[in-house]
């Protein structure tokens, strides 16, 4: 027997087990999560005794006389202060870390109610956040301090539309664990799903043997690849992805599924697993890109390993670089990257009526999910409906099929509802990764320092599936040239199938690699002409009417220069500055169909915003709040936000490229101008029931147009960061000026940024994911992710001055808000110790 106080309560159980699974799964309190089982990520924080103490490290047999404290169990009044304090200094996004930050900072309000700056990052320390950067978390603890301390009352908050500080409306169930993640939801007769992964990324399978596990007592079902009723391949774009890999086929990754299983408890299905007896001929791997190219290279797909080429040509530059006066060719080399979401991969798929499903999940698009699944299932749309809960981070890495279709497949064979979660490291394996890419440049100018041409050669490792890698390829290749007038071109980039695990869509979309690249080599032509990497940047720099190195002409809204004055004095004035500047596009474009969709509801005299947009973290709901109350001047408090639906809510396309604050942003303000017009007449309540349908689609020229200047996307934000290190050569400070647009919120543009800020640092100095043989060495813990304590001073600068009608001028802040920071970090080493840095992570400095 043992007995756990839990909250002031006690309660006994007969078998001993790990404490976070206790808390979950039996006691359901969900304000803890599961990010990692491996005690590296915090998210399962508990008190045991007043310390902070990571529940997955536990078992019921060490607690005895303990008392565990969760979020559930804070007094009324520490509810109320953190709540406040976390919303005020906008410090929630996922919110998948925050109820394990607040056990962190009780623990340490508890001993020392007025705690220091560093006090508060030490004791956070052992809590990840991939999305805020720490920095708005620690003020709000700071915050939270003061009013349990009786210094600060807690008081009213920002209150409207475009433009204010207006605080998240989903800080409440965020900070206190109430607000539900898929894998915080549990039905009765309940499934738990399992997935057979390959044993070798690239092997023959000869046979497939289900039968033990089949008749394991508790296990309901194991599937192989004959029982998927409809499609077996998916993809975005080149559908080359089996749901499950079948005999006499080979598997292409450490990732790929071979059966599945569902089972009356997890530890059940686990156990099915091991039964499953697979025959492999196992077969040498391709891992590196050169390799798959070269000839006599195993062919990954009957395509062969080629997924897309990309080529832009401008003006001549053969000649132009013929004629310039400098000029410097490097080759870079940046690593695969995890994006590291705090949230694995869950899905919770329940039968519904005659043949029909609803899927819970937790991903970029519920629409791209619905039409995943639709295809494997063979069901029509009206018989798959997908929802979505809230969303642990994505980054890109929730874009693709991961669980939705094996929980889909598992509940329509057993009739019961079936829950597919992910563990850390199976998460780690499966999902898209950010691209190794290998990129030699040439950046030319004449003797004034203009750029005269630009030629560049892109190797991206897109691994084992296509997945988004030729967009992505193609984003690297358009980005190549920086925020730059660039006169003439050469840019030529390949997407190659490796066994490596995917690459795919990553915060940056191919953009981080090639700005490392190019920001580099503006430093090594700077040198050259005897100028400063301010000044080279600075006469080059787009204004509004110069050509891009793909011809498109930058707007009127650009404001790039004005980012680079906001940084020059303190570039400038400082021993061992960084400098780096980055361009990215806002939204799909190059003719592809890009549509945002908001509907609004008048409902009780409420408004409801609906739209499928996910907020994967960015705060997007109380964005189109702020949009849709500056549209009608109703306050915020007349505004409820539905979850995305494919039964309730309009197609608003998937949450990637920094596109639905735009987007959907537009539509909301077209749906509520319609209401603002009716308003004119009627009462809310005598508008009961009406619907007003905004959409908003962006007009694009694709990549290959005859057009001189096509558009290929509607708009770009622009960047300037400067990093200073101290004389130790740790990064001290960043200073980050960014051209937003108009900024809607400016504190969630702000904790973008920062956010940004911190898997830029990690790239530029920690972050790589090394495989041996195609297979992942890494696990959660040392992956390299920034921690608070790694965290330097971040100062956010925001510009913008575009007068634009369109979401009342906003432009895209998440993804370029990492892009040039690896670059600024490098520019700041070369300035401290004269050495240039080809490949990422950098090597020599202190992060190692
Ligand atoms: S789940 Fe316990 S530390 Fe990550
Ligand atoms: S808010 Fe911290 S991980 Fe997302």
């Amino acid at each position: 027997m043992f007995t756990i106080d839990l909250n002031g309560t006690p309660y006994h159980t007969e078998e001993d087990m790990n404490l976070l699974d206790f808390l979950r799964d039996e006691m359901k309190v969900t304000s803890l999560k599961n990010g990692c089982s491996e005690g590296a990520c915090g998210a399962c924080m508990v008190l045991m005794d007043g310390k902070a103490t990571r529940a997955c490290l536990l078992t019921l047999a060490k607690l005895s006389n303990k008392k565990i404290t969760t979020v559930e169990g804070l007094s009324e009044s520490e509810k109320e202060a953190y709540t406040w304090a976390f919303a005020e200094a906008g410090a929630v996004q996922c919110g998948f870390c925050i109820p394990g930050m607040i056990i962190s900072a009780k623990a340490l309000l508890d001993k020392k109610p007025d705690p220091g700056a560093w006090e508060i990052k030490e004791a956070i320390r052992g809590n990840v956040c991939r999305c805020t950067g720490y920095v708005k978390i620690e003020r709000a603890i700071s915050l939270a301090a003061e009013v349990l301390r009786g210094e600060m009352q807690i008081k009213a908050s920002a209150h409207g539309g475009v433009g204010t500080r207006l605080p998240r409306i989903d800080a409440r169930e965020k900070v206190l664990g109430t607000g539900q993640y898929v894998d915080d939801m549990f039905l009765n007769d309940m499934l738990y799903g399992a997935v057979l992964r390959a044993k070798y990324p690239r092997a023959l399978v000869k046979s497939v043997d289900v039968s033990a596990a089949r008749a394991y007592p508790g296990v309901e079902a194991v599937l192989t690849a004959e029982d998927v009723p409809g499609e077996r391949y998916w993809g975005f774009i080149s559908k080359d992805w089996p749901v499950l890999v079948g005999v006499g086929e080979e598997t292409h990754y450490i990732g790929d599924a071979l059966a599945l299983v569902a089972a009356r408890s997890k530890k059940i299905a686990r156990e099915a697993l091991a039964l499953i007896r697979v025959d492999y001929e196992e077969l040498e791997p391709v891992t590196t890109a050169a390799f798959a190219l070269s000839d006599g290279a195993p062919r990954i797909h009957s395509k062969g390993n080629l997924l897309s080429t990309t080529r832009i040509n401008r003006g001549n530059p053969v000649k132009a670089l013929a004629e310039a006066k400098y000029s410097v060719t490097q080759t870079y080399h940046t690593p695969f990257t995890e994006q590291a979401f705090l949230e694995p991969e869950s899905a919770l798929a329940v039968p519904q009526g005659e043949g029909g499903l609803t899927v819970y999940v937790g991903s970029q698009s519920v629409y791209e999910d619905q039409h995943g699944i639709m295809s494997i299932l063979g069901l029509p749309s009206e018989k798959v409906r997908v929802v979505s809960k809230l969303v642990g981070g994505a980054f890109g890495g929730k874009e693709d099929l991961s669980v939705q279709h094996h929980a889909a497949l598992l509940a329509m064979h057993t009739g019961k509802p079936v829950k597919l979660t992910l563990s850390r490291q199976e998460s780690i394996r499966v999902h898209p990764k950010r691209h190794a890419m290998e990129i030699e440049i040439t950046t030319a100018c004449d003797e004034a320092g203009r750029l005269t041409a630009l030629i560049a050669r892109i190797t991206a490792d897109t691994g084992a599936y296509a997945s988004l890698g030729a967009p992505v390829l193609q984003r690297a290749c358009t980005h190549v040239g920086g925020p730059y007038h660039v006169p003439n071109a050469d840019i030529t980039g390949w997407a190659v199938y490796t066994n490596n695990p995917p690459s795919g869509a990553f915060r940056g979309f191919g953009v981080p690699q090639v700005c490392f690249a190019c920001e580099t080599n503006m430093d090594l032509l700077a040198e050259k002409l005897g100028i400063s990497a301010w000044e080279i940047r600075y006469r080059n720099a787009l204004e509004p009417g110069m050509t891009m190195a793909t011809g498109q002409m930058a707007g009127p809204d650009t404001a790039f220069k004005e980012t680079l004055l906001a940084v020059k004095d303190i570039y400038q004035t400082s021993n061992f500055a960084g400098i780096a500047c980055s361009i990215k596009n806002t939204g799909l474009g190059v003719g592809v169909p890009d549509t945002g969709r908001v509907k609004i509801a008048i409902r009780n005299s409420k408004v409801i915003v609906l739209t499928s947009a996910a907020c994967v973290g960015q705060g997007l709901a109380t964005i189109l709040i702020q949009v849709v109350s500056e549209g009608t001047g109703l306050p915020p408090e007349k505004f409820e936000v539905g979850a995305p639906d494919t039964f309730l809510t309009p197609d608003a396309g998937t949450t990637t490229a920094s596109r639905q604050t735009l987007f959907t942003g537009e539509a909301a303000r077209q749906a509520a101008r319609q209401l603002a017009r009716d308003m004119e007449q009627f009462s809310l309540a005598q508008l009961e029931g009406k619907e007003y349908l905004g959409e908003y689609t962006g007009q694009t020229d694709p990549l290959d147009s005859e057009k001189p200047n096509p558009v290929n996307h509607v708009a770009f934000s622009y960047a300037t960061q400067v990093v200073l290190l101290d004389n130790q050569g740790e990064v001290k400070k960043v200073i980050a000026a960014h051209d937003v647009g108009s900024a809607i919120n400016p504190m969630a543009v702000e904790g973008q940024i920062e956010g940004g800020i911190a898997m830029g640092l990690g790239y530029a100095l920690r972050e790589q994911f090394p495989l041996e043989k195609g297979i992942p060495t890494v696990r959660f813990g040392n992956l390299g992710i920034f921690r608070s304590t790694d965290m330097p001073e971040v100062e956010v600068i925001l510009i913008g001055k575009n007068r634009s009608s369109l979401a009342y001028g906003a432009k895209g802040v998440g993804e370029i808000a990492t892009i040039p920071t690896a670059p600024a970090v490098a520019s700041a080493y070369h300035r401290y110790d004269g050495r240039v840095r080809f490949c990422l992570p950098l090597a020599d400095t202190p992060y190692k």
